[in-house]
């Protein structure tokens, strides 16, 4: 049976960054509150037209090269967002179609913060099953165009930012790649932090009033994600390091899902993990959903904070309640 390896990944943001400083000109807030709350210094917002699956298309190429390989090897894309182009078709399709890639299957993950190991699992399970060799899986997301900036919006507006994210998952025959994926859920905390309109609940759909009651906008309980993220983010970790019988002390790198640089000190300071053992980027890039695992890890290699043989640990944790953890050897 092949193991699923990372062959090359790739990240892109858009230029235009906008400073916290930026920020309290488009919504009533500070730069001392963000940081604090955050860890946040900026983030990259689109200023022209756009979706996740452009983002996705440079994320792409970069990733291509580094795995040395050409588009029309990839035989099934993944694609992870919770801000798609469209309603439907998903992403993935159009992704596809910009990448020239003829009739190859494409699959939408809407699995949130969690969504790039969700996708994760799904590559790793083709692979072994030895279904398909190489496929592309994305994380990329546009929040900007999105998010409510007036004071009930705030405490979400100055959190999430735009990018991408992309991985080549290719079948290998050495003993390396993806050890294993845990992957929860829990349905009963769905709206803690969801974006409801437009739904297909409501008859009719577009109802009097929808343009008022915000629920064109996320919506979120920050206290009540904060407390599950600072216990699940820990929980699920263990899971990854038990299950291959490793300790916090193998970790080489921990990538979380970047949410909050408060949650992640407060999941390295439960494990006990050195400053060494974990990577954060939350400063550049706030929160970009699907995207920030793979642009996160995208950069802990090209910082050199990724070698041959060492123990990556993937975690994440949003929206859905969801969580997930995945075990790399690198
Ligand atoms: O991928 C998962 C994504 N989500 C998360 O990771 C979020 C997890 N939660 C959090 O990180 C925190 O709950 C937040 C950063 C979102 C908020 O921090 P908090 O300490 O829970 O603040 P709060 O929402 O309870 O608000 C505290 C105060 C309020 O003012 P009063 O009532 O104390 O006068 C808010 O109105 O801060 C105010 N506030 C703001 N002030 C300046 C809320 N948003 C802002 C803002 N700027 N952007």
């Amino acid at each position: 049976m092949p193991n699923a390896r990372i062959a090359g990944m790739g990240m892109y943001v858009p230029d235009n960054v906008v400073t916290n400083d930026d920020m309290t000109k488009l919504v009533d807030t500070t730069d001392e509150w963000i940081r604090e709350r955050s860890g946040i210094h900026e983030r990259r917002f689109i200023n022209e037209e756009c979706g996740a699956s452009d983002l996705a298309l440079e994320a792409t190429k970069i990733a291509l090269e580094k795995a040395n390989m050409s588009a029309d090897e990839i035989d099934f894309i993944i694609f992870a967002t919770l801000s798609p182009d469209y309603n439907f078709p998903g992403s993935g399709v159009l992704l596809q179609d910009k990448l020239g890639l003829g009739k190859i299957g494409a699959l939408d993950v809407r699995n949130q913060c969690s969504g790039f190991i969700y996708g994760l699992s799904v590559a790793n399970a083709y692979i072994r099953a030895g279904i398909y060799k190489n496929i592309l899986l994305v994380g990329a997301e546009v929040h900007s165009t999105g998010v409510d900036f007036s004071e009930e919006g705030r405490h979400i507006a100055v959190l999430f930012g735009d990018g991408a994210g992309a991985a080549i998952i290719s079948a290998t025959d050495e003993e390396r790649g993806v050890l294993s994926t845990h992957l929860h859920a829990n349905g009963a905390k769905s709206m803690e932090l969801c974006l409801i309109n437009p739904g297909s609940r409501k008859i009719p759909r577009y109802y009097d009033g929808i343009w008022d009651d915000g629920t064109l906008y996320p919506q979120m309980n920050g206290r009540e994600v904060f407390k599950h993220a600072v216990t699940l983010f820990p929980k699920v970790i263990k899971e990854a390091l038990e299950t291959n019988g490793f300790t916090t002390e193998d970790i080489n790198l921990l990538v979380p899902h970047q949410a909050n640089m408060r949650i992640t000190e407060a999941v390295a300071q439960r494990l006990k993990l050195r400053p060494d053992q974990y990577f954060s980027n939350i400063h550049k890039y706030g929160n970009t959903t699907a995207a920030s695992i793979p642009i996160a890890l995208y950069e802990a290699i090209e910082e050199g904070r990724v070698k041959d043989g060492d123990l990556v640990i993937l975690a994440a944790f949003g929206s859905g309640f969801t969580w997930a953890s995945a075990a790399i050897r690198w």
